[in-house]
């Protein structure tokens, strides 16, 4: 077995099935599920791929492969109480659209798991399911697996599904870790779990035959690193341990000692991460949904981190960790970290505000309960959550440490109530940065922002902490019954602006809608006061809006030249238009060369150059593919759909706002091009005065370098040239000199070696050379006739470097260079050492450095003499 941690492991297993297989390589997606009210939370590799099997949606190969990240929360309260459960985990996968079958998906994870990573065959069993002979076969024949290691196993083991969505039949591999894991669970791990997916399981449980079959498979990447680092439970693990070991110091317990603590330990290690990926992923804490899954588990690991006796708070300081943990693939967390951790510290704060008088009241009730009663009542329960924020699963956990529970229908009935009562007040449940507020029993927003951009409108709700009122310097979330504001969407950036009314000035900073289309604006009060009814007048950033037409209307010239130079091939796969800059991503297998890049570049000026009319019109989504129309695959349209036309030139459903001819546009420069995935590449440009600003910029910038060189702009390039050269040649220069230097010293000390009982030894104070010189130097004397011994010491910015090197023949008699280094290196407050013939160190306290070479005289003596 090759020994791995996680990091290897997800990249072995990636670069197989893209290099040797020829998969896509996928970034994990958000754990947010992407239009799939089926799912709270990805759960599994191929949950955010469903489409794909379905064949509604296709990539531009039918294979691809992942590490995604997935959490799930069925065994919540059996985490930490055992030492496999965890919520958050990374799924390795790969699937076939209708591509591959079992032949391969069987073939390669039998290759992967016994040649890539080499695990021990006899280890391996598998399961498939009752009726399937194909993958029988295919275990006992092409892979020659002892029948004695394939079990056959009902619907229950191995059928494959979800709530709704693609599934089947399937086979599972399983690793014996051997008997000494008593439990079987433990023992014989399900490592990987491959399905044959065969059916679509619709909403009403019917199970519909796919167009195409399709492979899906399935490995936690934590249960395969457990059996790779050998480790005793994944809490063990490199993914988990920095995590455990900044527990121990926080809270001063040592895991593994006191097993009441170490269930804490994993409690709270698991929380932080799933916590920190949801966060990054864009869930807020609140009481309902996904919100909701966040909340608790954030407020189950803060009760956890207070059994530990960890004081204050302490989310913040692991959830930098497990960012640390994670940044070889996830980068992205360190870089939003500023947000994540303030999402963090609010809800800690306010739940550690209440815990504790929580935890009296709460061991009160249980005191109050008679003997003989072992339900908490509804109510009280209610009032722990609605008070002191405790979630009703937390409250029940408690209570089952003591074997109790509580009326849950009572419970239910006190919350009803108290909806009931607050509905008119607001519905509003996240904060201000959250991307994906739950607002909902609005009316559809009635979008006038094609054509105005200064409209009368009525304030129709207000979402805030504070209820219907808002005064200055508060934040909200306002709707209105219509807007000018464009709400982001299909790659647009959202709006901004301001809404007026008589009685003050709120500023609009950005504007998002709903799935249906209820538009909110996110405001902050400049002056006075507002309220629900309120008639405003909303106007948008004007000068904003024309960049960002600009940049929109640029953006599809941009994919109407990318399809001429490059190929039909070419799909858009994400874009995004802000004010400042487009950016464009799109299927293509290999990098553009430059002359294709200036081409394409070239186009796009040209059809800016050729004053294109831009025509918007509506049309059933038959009538625009019957005009040539370009859809974005990743969509799914509407039976009325809206068609940019530019002068006929480009064609493209969409639903942004865009200029009225193509001149507007001005000019077109393009920043960067690269690759982002495996067969997507990104694009990034700017348009209008961004581009003359960038020329005038870099005007600037070969000013100052021709003031700089003092060389006229168009000698610049010989002038760097032979700047180039001429450094090369001083480094040559210095080279010989710094050489015949090393020479003429080494002649003079060999000429001075001290002769200690018979060993000649150079032991030489050399400032200002540094360490390769010095290395250069023991090399140069080890060549000479004769055995010698030689340290040298250099002081370079008040630290010592030592080098020693030692002959062969010396090394022999017991006398190590690194026995050496080290005598004089701890001498002076320092450490080092390295082989018997060359060892290197160093030390801080110059002012013991002549004592110390003077000592190492005696002990190189005693060392002869041993
Ligand atoms: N979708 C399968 C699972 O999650 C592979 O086990």
């Amino acid at each position: 077995m090759k020994k791995m941690n996680f990091n290897e492991l997800r990249t072995a297993f990636l670069d197989f099935y893209e290099n040797e297989n020829d998969h896509i390589r996928l970034k994990s997606y958000s754990l947010i599920p992407n239009n799939d009210k089926s799912l709270l939370l990805i759960n599994a590799g191929m949950a955010p791929l469903k489409d794909y099997f379905t064949g509604v949606k296709k990539f531009p190969k039918n294979r691809a492969t992942s590490s995604q990240k997935c959490i799930r929360t069925a065994d919540i309260e059996n985490v930490g109480k055992t030492h496999r459960h965890a919520t958050f985990f990374e799924m390795l996968g790969n699937f076939s659209f209708g591509d591959y079958f079992k032949k391969e998906a069987i073939t390669w994870a039998w290759r992967f798991l016994t040649e890539i990573i080499e695990l021990d065959k006899d280890k391996l069993s598998v399961t498939v399911y009752e009726n399937d002979d194909e993958a029988y076969n295919i275990w006992a024949k092409e892979i020659g697996l002892d029948p004695s290691k394939i079990s056959r196993l009902g619907k229950d083991e191995n059928f494959w599904e979800l709530e709704e969505g693609p599934c089947g039949p399937c086979s599972e591999i399983m690793y014996d870790r051997g008997e000494e894991y008593t439990d079987p669970e433990d023992r014989y791990l399900e490592i990987w779990n491959l399905v044959f997916t065969q059916f679509n399981k619709k909403a009403n449980g019917e199970y519909e035959p796919l167009e195409h079959k399709n492979i899906d498979t399935g490995m936690g990447l934590e249960r395969l690193a457990l059996i790779v680092e050998d480790a005793a439970n994944i809490f063990e693990l490199d993914s988990f341990r920095p995590l455990l070991t900044a527990i121990e110091d926080l809270s001063g317990h040592k895991y593994g000692t006191d097993e009441k603590y170490d269930e804490s330990f994993r409690v709270v290690m698991d929380h932080t991460k799933a916590m920190t990926f949801l966060i990054y992923d864009g869930v807020i804490p609140s009481n309902e949904g996904r919100g909701y899954v966040l909340r608790r588990l954030m407020r189950r690991a803060i009760r956890h981190g207070k059994l530990l006796n960890i004081e204050g708070q302490f989310l913040e300081k692991l959830s930098k960790i497990v960012m640390e943990i994670y940044k070889t693939e996830y980068p992205e967390l360190l870089d939003d970290k500023d947000r994540i951790f303030k999402i963090i510290n609010r809800e800690e704060k306010k739940f550690q505000e209440t815990l504790d008088q929580g935890l009296d009241i709460l061991n009160k009730m249980i005191s109050d309960l008679d003997e003989d009663v072992k339900e908490l009542n509804g109510e009280d329960a209610f009032k722990l959550y609605d008070t002191y924020g405790f979630p009703l699963d937390l409250t029940l956990e408690i209570l089952e440490e003591k074997s109790l529970t509580v009326n849950k229908k009572d419970f239910e009935e006190a919350m009803n109530k108290q909806k009931e009562s607050s509905r008119q007040h607001t519905s509003f449940k996240g904060g201000w940065e959250d991307d994906k507020l739950e607002i909902s029993g609005y009316p559809k927003t009635e979008f006038l922002g094609y054509d105005q951009n200064d409209i009368k409108a009525d304030i129709i709700g207000i979402e805030s902490f504070d209820g219907n009122s808002l005064s200055e310097s508060d934040k909200a979330v306002i709707i209105l019954d219509k807007t000018p504001f464009y709400a982001e969407s299909g790659g647009q950036i959202g709006d901004t602006g301001y809404l007026k009314s008589d009685n003050g000035l709120i500023r609009v900073y950005n504007t998002k809608k709903t799935a249906d289309d209820i538009f909110y604006h996110f405001v902050e009060v400049e002056n006075g006061e507002f309220n629900k009814g309120d008639i405003v007048e909303a106007k948008i950033d004007v000068d904003r809006r024309e960049d960002i037409k600009r940049n929109h209307s640029a953006t599809h010239l941009l994919n109407k030249a990318l399809k001429t130079v490059l190929g039909n091939h070419i799909n858009q796969a994400g874009s995004l238009v802000t004010d400042e800059r487009l950016r464009f991503d799109f299927t293509h297998y290999e990098a553009i060369t430059k002359d294709q890049l200036i081409e394409i570049e070239r186009l796009v000026n040209k059809s800016i150059y050729d004053n294109l009319p831009v025509n918007i019109n509506e049309m059933s989504l038959k009538e625009s593919q019957e005009i040539g129309a370009v859809g974005l695959f990743e969509d799914k349209y509407k039976d009325i759909v809206r068609v940019v036309d530019m002068g006929g030139y480009s064609t493209e459903l969409c639903g942004g706002t865009h200029v009225n001819n193509t001149s507007e546009i001005m000019m077109f420069k393009i920043l960067s091009e690269s690759g982002i995935a495996a067969g997507v590449r990104r694009i990034e440009a700017i348009t209008a005065f961004k581009v003359y600003d960038y020329m005038n910029h870099m005007i600037e910038k070969e000013d100052k370098i021709s003031h700089l060189l003092k060389t006229p702009k168009d000698s610049l390039e010989d002038k760097i040239s032979s700047i180039l050269q001429e450094e090369k040649d001083l480094k040559k220069t210095i080279e010989s000199f710094k050489s015949s230097v090393e020479n003429g010293l080494i002649d003079s000390l060999v000429e001075k070696a001290k002769d200690i009982d018979g060993v000649k030894t150079i032991i030489a104070k050399l400032n200002d050379l540094d360490g390769q010189s010095l290395k250069n130097m023991a090399d140069k004397i080890q060549a000479k006739d004769g055995d010698y011994i030689s340290l040298f010491a250099s002081v370079v910015d008040d630290k010592i470097i030592y080098v020693c090197s030692v002959s062969k023949a010396l090394v022999k008699k017991n006398i190590k260079a690194g026995d050496l280094v080290k005598f004089v290196a701890q001498y002076t407050g320092g450490n080092g050492g390295g082989r018997p013939d060359f060892a290197q160190a160093g030390g801080k306290e110059v002012d013991k450095l002549d004592e110390a070479l003077l000592k190492l005289e005696d002990f190189i003596q005693e060392k002869i003499n041993s």
